[in-house]
């Protein structure tokens, strides 16, 4: 495993083409999820410098929360609820360019103004999220739901699904 990360400039394209290798190398070989969640967090925060990166998994009725890299955030979040809930209930992944318009949007951090967050869905079931926060407006476009649901692919979610 490389213990640095290599951290690319260029297009967001090009940071992403960089670093999906590095995560693939991370987790190879690797089958604990907590441990895998936690560094693909590392990655992702060094690489594009997000407010917050991290994963919630649905535990019974609720989304509870896992490995982040960021402020300290909600513990829990009930199916249906905020952009994480709302992505679990819908089983899609969800951009938010401005949080403040979004009906419901909790605020873990006040700081956070736009936001993605992409279900992990396994047997057509979602049994977590990753949720990243941006203090920028209008951060997250089609080019990050494209990478971060490759990136949530990467998981074994075996423990969990
Ligand atoms: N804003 C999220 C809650 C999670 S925090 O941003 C880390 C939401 O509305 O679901």
């Amino acid at each position: 495993m490389a213990e640095d990360l290599h951290i690319s400039t260029g297009t967001k394209t090009e940071q992403y083409e960089q670093l999906m290798p590095q995560l693939k190398g991370l987790l190879e070989g690797e089958p604990d999820l907590v441990a895998n969640m936690a560094n693909i967090t590392a990655a992702l925060k060094e690489q594009f410098g997000w407010l917050w990166v991290g994963f919630y998994l649905v535990k019974k009725d609720e989304l509870v929360l896992g490995p982040f890299q960021g402020p300290i955030a909600c513990t829990r979040i009930k199916k249906g609820r905020g952009v994480c809930g709302t992505s679990w209930a819908n089983a899609t992944t969800l951009i938010v360019p401005d949080v403040e318009k979004f009906p419901g949007h909790i605020a873990c951090s006040s700081l956070s103004r736009s936001e993605i967050v992409v279900p992990i869905i396994r047997n057509n079931v979602v049994v977590g999220v990753l949720d990243v926060d941006s203090e920028a407006l209008d951060q997250f476009d089609e080019t990050d739901q494209q990478y971060l649901e490759a990136v949530v692919n990467l998981l074994n979610m075996d423990e969990v699904a």
